[in-house]
């Protein structure tokens, strides 16, 4: 298995350049179900996730050809059985279940286990379904979704008690726009991950409108075509790196950005005493003159998003003062916490509630990673300790930051792979 071994104590300066979303290209590939004929997707990043993705389709019938970050699919012949092994891998598969649903009016689909960061069910992809005239059951593990009728557009509203979906949207909307008459999402996540998709699909001829927003409406088309695509720049990636500018940069730019994407992270890191500064597509931190204590809830976007909590509660353990972070997105989110204290950090948790106060130094140890987030929060914590931290099951952080220890590097990190 492989480890991450950070030397700490270094700076990071200079320029890095962001790769496209994860969570875009995920339900972007997966919507190149939806027409006999070819897609081109461009800047899809190089991860275990974006590749088990392939490989999904690629099972389920398409042809996939990738050059780089561009991938052309072809999926002229499908079948709606997708593989469980590669299902089971990456929860992210679930939206492969919009698109069969959508083209073939049937789709069997293994239903994604609960993960690390919480129970994580799918109750409401299926009732969105339903409420299109799906007929959906759980048997032997797997969802078996079938439309003997017609499937037929309606008003549906798709929030839970922690907010609305994001891979429900998506799978919703992607069954939708072949779906005859007018549906409305209400409650709709506002996510720029599911406007980068419908973007994608109004490319291929469906007519959405209200992406990006709580309320989306989808007119039925009767087939879409192919169209090529540049997927948006991965703002989780992004806000990772200006963390890491906060927490052990000498000035760091992030290139290739949508700052408008970046905002809560932004303002986040400004209220906290940080320089940052934007362009159209750039955004620099600077060494914070000083930086104090934050109080943070993470909330659907346009809220601060829980994909950026625990690289914050890494921050928050360098910084003078007492910081809280409240997540109310997924259960139990806060894995890195045990290992943050592995490193001498002083952290209270209590329920929802990470209540923080900042320690002179952190200091290396040995830790593992249990999540992608928390992953990501270790490295940067790692980074600003005094010693030498190894980090466990690396695999964590390939599947969503690519190349993430490279790219350190470039910036003045000391990090080197190891297989024990
Ligand atoms: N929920 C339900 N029922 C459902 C679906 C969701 O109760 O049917 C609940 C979830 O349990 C959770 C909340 O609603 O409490 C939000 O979950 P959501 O469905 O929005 O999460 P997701 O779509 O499965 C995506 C991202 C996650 C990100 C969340 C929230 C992808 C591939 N994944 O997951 O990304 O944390 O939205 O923004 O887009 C990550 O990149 O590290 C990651 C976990």
């Amino acid at each position: 298995m492989q480890k991450l071994i950070v030397q700490g104590g270094t700076r990071l300066r200079g320029k890095v350049t962001i790769s496209g979303s994860k969570n875009s290209s995920l339900p972007i590939l997966a919507a190149t179900l939806l027409t006999k004929d070819e897609c081109v997707i461009h800047r899809v990043p190089d991860l275990s996730d974006t590749n088990y993705m392939l490989q999904i389709l690629r099972e389920l019938g398409a042809e996939v050809e990738r050059a780089s970050g561009t991938m052309n699919i072809k999926a002229e012949k499908i079948v709606p059985d997708t593989p469980y092994d590669l299902v089971v891998k990456m929860r992210a598969s679930i939206c492969v279940m919009g698109p069969l649903t959508g083209r073939l009016r049937k789709a069997v689909v293994s239903l994604p286990g609960g993960c690390v960061i919480g129970d994580r069910p799918v109750d409401l992809h299926l009732k969105g379904l339903e409420y299109l005239g799906a007929k959906v059951q759980v048997d032997g593990g797997n969802i078996h979704i079938e439309a003997v009728e017609p499937l037929k557009g309606c008003t549906m509203n798709l929030t839970s008690k922690y907010g609305s979906t994001v891979l429900g949207t998506d799978n919703v909307m992607m069954a939708a726009v072949l779906t005859k008459g007018t549906t409305i999402i209400e409650g709709a996540a506002a996510e720029p991950e599911v406007e980068d998709l419908a973007n994608f699909l109004i490319k291929m001829g469906a007519k959405i409108e209200g992406a990006g927003t709580t309320r989306i409406v989808i007119e039925g088309v009767e087939e879409l075509h192919g169209a090529e695509h540049t997927v948006i720049p991965d703002r989780i990636e992004a806000g990772t790196f200006l963390v890491a500018g906060a927490i052990c940069g000498d000035g760091v730019m992030v290139r290739n950005v949508i700052p408008a994407h970046l905002k809560t992270t932004i303002e986040l890191l400004q209220s906290s005493g940080y320089d940052v500064t934007s362009t159209k597509d750039t955004v620099t931190i600077m060494q914070g003159t000083s930086p104090k204590g934050f109080h943070l809830t993470t909330r659907p976007y346009p809220g601060f998003p829980t994909d950026m909590q625990a690289q914050f509660c890494a921050l928050a353990c360098t910084i003078p003062g007492l910081s809280s972070i409240k997540e109310t997105i997924f259960q139990n989110r806060f894995m890195h916490v045990s290992e943050l204290k592995r490193m001498g950090a002083n952290i209270e948790l209590d329920g929802d509630t990470a209540r923080i106060t900042g320690v002179p130094m952190l200091s290396g140890a040995p830790v593992m990673a249990s999540d992608l987030r928390a992953s990501a929060a270790l490295v940067l914590a790692a980074i600003n300790a005094k010693g030498t931290t190894k980090i466990d099951r690396l695999y964590h952080i390939d599947r969503g930051y690519e190349h993430l220890d490279d790219k350190l590097s470039s910036l003045g990190a000391i990090t080197e792979r190891i297989k024990e």
